[in-house]
């Protein structure tokens, strides 16, 4: 049997902009995906999905998935026809979008069919396949999801010819909440209207994402300060320029004003936004649960984990 893991993760600063090459930063979360596979003698892929959160997969998400897995073993040259499989799909990572279930997935299937057949992939090949994989989900992202997947830590991404990546060490991981507003988004959608608004209106949109780049340096120099405060009003600050280019959302807004009401040191949409998911930032478990109960009683699913 062949075994593989890969991380959630959570973006703290610029998502969308990061599409446009301006640098992000994202955390892995201490939880994870994680695949089995083992040789069987039916056909082809045979998948077997024990995730949180998922019930069954929608008809969607299924045929991505399968589109994943197709683009996935082709760039592996792997031949599924020759090897049927089984992969088997667990681990304490919830299928929340937003929270990179989809990379974390292909990173978990990559490494235990690398496990399985003995192909000595590094991490950055694995990382380039769940790349392609990723592509079935959400057309040209950033890569940003399956790096974290792949390498875990906190890290430095700027999209490019060649992506810069690059492990950003803090002093101790800090405690976040991330709320689920149970909306369902089409990232893919998201992303696209980000991109037609930005060419409607130039000036304003080169302006926020202008402010964007100068807010993700100084968000960069905080966390390795270790300045949580200061850290917590740059994603404040980040949220409103996400609410700018209008990829918002009324629950998110709702659980980003109650994560600060109880105290967060900030809180802003993360990942696609207008559903999904959001973050709080909580140092401490006292402030941690805090925040994280009061989301629950309004009746939201919560996560509470660690970044960095
Ligand atoms: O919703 P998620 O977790 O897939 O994050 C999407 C992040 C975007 O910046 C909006 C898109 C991307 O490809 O980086």
């Amino acid at each position: 049997m062949g075994f593989g893991k890969g991380y959630g993760k959570v973006i703290l600063f610029n998502e969308h902009f990061v599409v446009h090459g301006v640098p992000a930063i994202a955390s892995a979360i201490d939880l994870t995906t994680d695949a089995e596979v083992v040789r069987h003698s039916g056909k082809g892929i045979d998948l077997i999905d024990n995730r949180k959160g998922t019930k069954g997969y929608s008809k969607e998400k299924y045929a991505h998935q399968m589109e994943a897995l197709k683009r996935v073993t082709d760039y592996m040259k792997f031949n599924v026809e020759k090897n049927p499989i089984k992969i088997t799909l667990g681990g304490n990572l919830p299928t929340f979008s937003g929270i990179g279930a989809s990379a974390a997935n292909l990173v978990a299937i990559v490494r235990a069919i690398n496990d399985e057949f003995r192909l000595s992939l590094s991490d950055e090949e694995i990382n380039n396949t769940a790349y392609e994989g990723e592509r079935a989900f959400a057309g040209t992202p950033s890569g940003i999801d399956n790096t974290a997947a792949t390498f875990g830590g906190l890290l430095w991404f700027k999209r490019g010819e060649k992506n810069a990546i690059e492990r950003l060490a803090i002093k101790k991981p800090v405690e976040i909440v991330m709320g689920n507003t149970g909306v369902v988004a089409n990232t893919k959608e998201v992303v696209a209207g980000v991109r037609e608004r930005k060419e409607k209106y130039p000036e304003r949109y080169n302006k926020i994402f202008e402010e964007a780049e100068e807010l993700v340096y100084k968000a960069r120099e905080a966390l390795l300060n270790y300045d949580l405060k200061r850290v917590g009003k740059l994603m404040n600050e980040n949220h409103r320029q996400l609410q700018d280019i209008e990829v918002d959302g009324k629950e998110l807004n709702f659980l980003v004003d109650l994560a600060r009401d109880k105290g967060a040191f900030g809180a802003k949409l993360t990942g696609g936004g207008v559903g999904g998911c959001m973050v709080a930032l909580t140092p401490g478990k006292e402030l941690q649960e805090t925040v994280a109960s009061a989301m629950e009683k309004e009746g939201f699913q919560v996560l509470r984990t660690k970044i960095g």
